[in-house]
Order: C-alpha cells, then sequence, then structure tokens
C-alpha cells in the first residue's frame, strides 16, 4: 500500500512518509520468533545501544513519550500541589503527563528566533510550588540548556527534556535528554525514527532508572525473562502500583535497525531543509529557519507574514488544493479547554499567539525528493 492509498487519491505530496527498509522489515520478522516477544533481549539490546549513543548512562524503553514524561514525573516524586513549567507551544502530551501526575502546567512563552521556551518566561513564572521545567527541543533544536540549567540549579529545580522531536539533537556536543534529570523521546511515525509507537527514557540516574524499570511493569521488581529463567516466575513482590507502559521485543527490533542509521537519516532531513532555505531565500515575507549540524530537522517550520492580501490561511489552503499536505505546530495549549481549565501562566504569551498566526509545516521526510520540494516551495511562492 502507497502513502497515497492510506489517506486520499487526492494527495500528490504527503505531510509525512516513515521510512520502513526491506532490512528493518527482516529484523522485525526475526524477532517475532522470539519465545518471549515482551521485555526481552532485544528490548535490552536497543537500550544499550540508545544509552550509548545519546551517551546517557542508562536509557529505559517504554511504550511512547507520554509515559516516559508521566514516569519521570512520578519518579521525581512531582504531584498534587506542584508546578511545572512547560512551553506554551507544544504538542498536549508535555501538558497532559503534568495532570496525569497530578501537578499543575504552568505555561511559559516562547523565543520567537527559535520557537523554543523563552528563559526569561520561565523565570517569570516561578513560584514557591515550581518543582521541575519540561523544556521542549522544539522542531529538533535544542533549548538553551546552559540558561536552564542555571535557572534549575539557582532554584532547585528538576529539569525534564521533552526531545520527542530531539533524536540526533546536540547543543554544546553533548546530546539532548542528558543536561537534566530525565530526557524523553519519542518513536511515533512521524519521528526521525519509529517503532510504530515506542519511547525512551535516559538518565545518569540509577534511582530514576529503578523506579521507571519497576513501574512501566506493573510495579513488578522482575522482568519477564528474570521470572522465567530462574525460580519461581510467581514469586515476586509489588510494593507500589505500576503501569502497563511496556515496549514490546517486535518494536524494539525496528528501533534498533532504524538507529542504526539515525544519523544518515538527519543528514537527508537537513539538506532538504537548507534546500527549502535556499528556494525561499528572496522572500521577505517569508521567514526560514536556521539550520545548523546539531538540529535533528524533525520539522521544517517558517512563517509566512501577512503579504498583500495573502497569509498563512490562504497558502495552507492553496497547498492543499494541489495535494500538498502543510500542518501547524502546533494551536499553542492556552487555547484548549483543558488547559484553559487546568494549567496557569504567570505572564504573557505574546510570542505564542504570535507565532500560531504565521507557523507553517511543510513536508519533511528523509526520502522527499527536490523535484516534490520544488512543486512545495512553488506553489507558495507563484
Ligand atoms: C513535543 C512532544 N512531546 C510528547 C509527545 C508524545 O509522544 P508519544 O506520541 O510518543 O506519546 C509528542 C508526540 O508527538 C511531542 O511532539
Amino acid at each position: 500500500m502507497t502513502v497515497k492509498d492510506a489517506f486520499d487519491n487526492s494527495i500528490k505530496v504527503p505531510f509525512f512518509a516513515p521510512e520502513v527498509t526491506d532490512q528493518d522489515r527482516k529484523i522485525v520478522f526475526n524477532a517475532l520468533k522470539s519465545p518471549l516477544l515482551t521485555d526481552g533481549p532485544v528490548l535490552r539490546k536497543f537500550e544499550a545501544r540508545f544509552a550509548s549513543y545519546t551517551k546517557s548512562k542508562y536509557a529505559v524503553g517504554v511504550s511512547n513519550a507520554t509515559s516516559a514524561l508521566h514516569l519521570s514525573l512520578r519518579a521525581l516524586n512531582i504531584g498534587k500541589d506542584d508546578e511545572v513549567i512547560i512551553p506554551d507551544m507544544t504538542f498536549v502530551a508535555t501538558a497532559s503527563s503534568v495532570i496525569l501526575a497530578g501537578a499543575t502546567p504552568v505555561l511559559a512563552d516562547i523565543d520567537s528566533r527559535d520557537l523554543n521556551i523563552s528563559t526569561e518566561s520561565i523565570e517569570k513564572n516561578l513560584t514557591s510550588k515550581t518543582k521541575a521545567i519540561i523544556p521542549v527541543h522544539f522542531a529538533g533544536k535544542s533549548c538553551n540548556m546552559n540558561v536552564i540549567t542555571r535557572i534549575a540549579e539557582k532554584h532547585d529545580l528538576f529539569i525534564i527534556e521533552d526531545c520527542a522531536h530531539a533524536l540526533g539533537t546536540r547543543f554544546d556536543g553533548k546530546h539532548v535528554g542528558t543536561f537534566g534529570d530525565a530526557g524523553c523521546f519519542s518513536f511515533y511515525p512521524t519521528k526521525n525514527i519509529t517503532t510504530i509507537e515506542g519511547g525512551m527514557i535516559t538518565t545518569n540516574s540509577k534511582k530514576i532508572t529503578d523506579y521507571v524499570q519497576k513501574a512501566r511493569n506493573h510495579g513488578i521488581l522482575k522482568s519477564l525473562t528474570q521470572r522465567y529463567t530462574k525460580g519461581k516466575p510467581w514469586d515476586y513482590d509489588v510494593v507500589e502500583a505500576g503501569y502497563n507502559y511496556r515496549i514490546d521485543e517486535i518494536r524494539s527490533a525496528l528501533g534498533l535497525s532504524q538507529l542504526e542509521r539515525l544519523e544518515k537519516i538527519n543528514h537527508r532531513r537537513r539538506q532538504a531543509c537548507k534546500y527549502y532555505n535556499q528556494k525561499f531565500h528572496d522572500y521577505e515575507w517569508i521567514e526560514t529557519p536556521t539550520i545548523t549540524e546539531d538540529d535533528s530537522c524533525h520539522l521544517y517550520i517558517m512563517r509566512i507574514k501577512k503579504h498583500g492580501s495573502s497569509n498563512r490561511d490562504k497558502i495552507f489552503e492553496r497547498l492543499l488544493k494541489k495535494g500538498i499536505r502543510t500542518s501547524v505546530h502546533y494551536k499553542p495549549l492556552h487555547k484548549f479547554t483543558l488547559l484553559k481549565q487546568k494549567a496557569k501562566t504567570h505572564g504573557s504569551l505574546e510570542q505564542s499567539k504570535n507565532a500560531y498566526e504565521e507557523i507553517i509545516s511543510l513536508p519533511l521526510y528523509p526520502q522527499i525528493t527536490r523535484k516534490l520540494q520544488d512543486v512545495v516551495a512553488d506553489t507558495i511562492t507563484q
């Protein structure tokens, strides 16, 4: 089945297209022969490889990035009466994980230059209840981790990095997800590598690792392999209610296979972003993103200023009519009913509001061709 068949025949340029190779399929098929199918040796190998790639001490595989965020908050004992500062411009899971942990999300504004959380706004939103900051490395560009780490140290706060967009992203030569207490990665099909559904927590803390390994598996202290290789499989203890946030062997096999070619994938994504930048260079009503070798280029987001009678929405419609799918990342959190009820903000969200009027995310995937990019860019600038 092609991407076109899966969605709608009118789509000429899809917004995203996961790259699953013959080698990926072979590895997944082999993993299906594993006698365990979940919580076994392929997961252990995926975790070890992930820890070594990101240079974090530990990596723990989970069912998705939302469960990774939730477990990280739980591991740090963040809950009732606590406030957690998150950016207003992010996917809803950054906020819902805080709510699921029983704490209150506090919305900070963004920096208009790279759409990352504004460090000035973090400071404005600090209160005596603030326990943690969740910076989101937006679209695959790192937040300023020097400043965020300084704020956290000064006010004794935890940092949980939302790295859902940022596998392969570096700051000062270090992989993101290694600056704070924990880093949370997503392998959803739109992400730079996919396990279909899946996630990973990176941390240098043995305490967090122990909690997360246990809590992802119903609070049971032993893994499936441990239970069925030695002694009585039923003889385990549970001291705290856990979750089923496991990732299985098949997904781990796919992740392992994709992780091997991540650098190549990200290189191709970067080249595609640079090509878009080149195409839009001469248009003063288009603001293009800065692309560096440290960026994983998860999304290509540009800003369209009002020009004549045209604007972002009109361009979105024009692209849609031609079968070119684009999107907006994101509708800001403060606009959702859930967050109107559950979130706080102690400052202005002006930059996030302004950005929402102008941003558009263009089709981007490693296998996108220049010919397709020309069609997208020429439809925008026609
Ligand atoms: C910034 C951000 N955080 C968290 C998530 C949640 O990831 P998952 O779908 O793996 O739960 C996403 C997913 O798109 C995301 O974009």
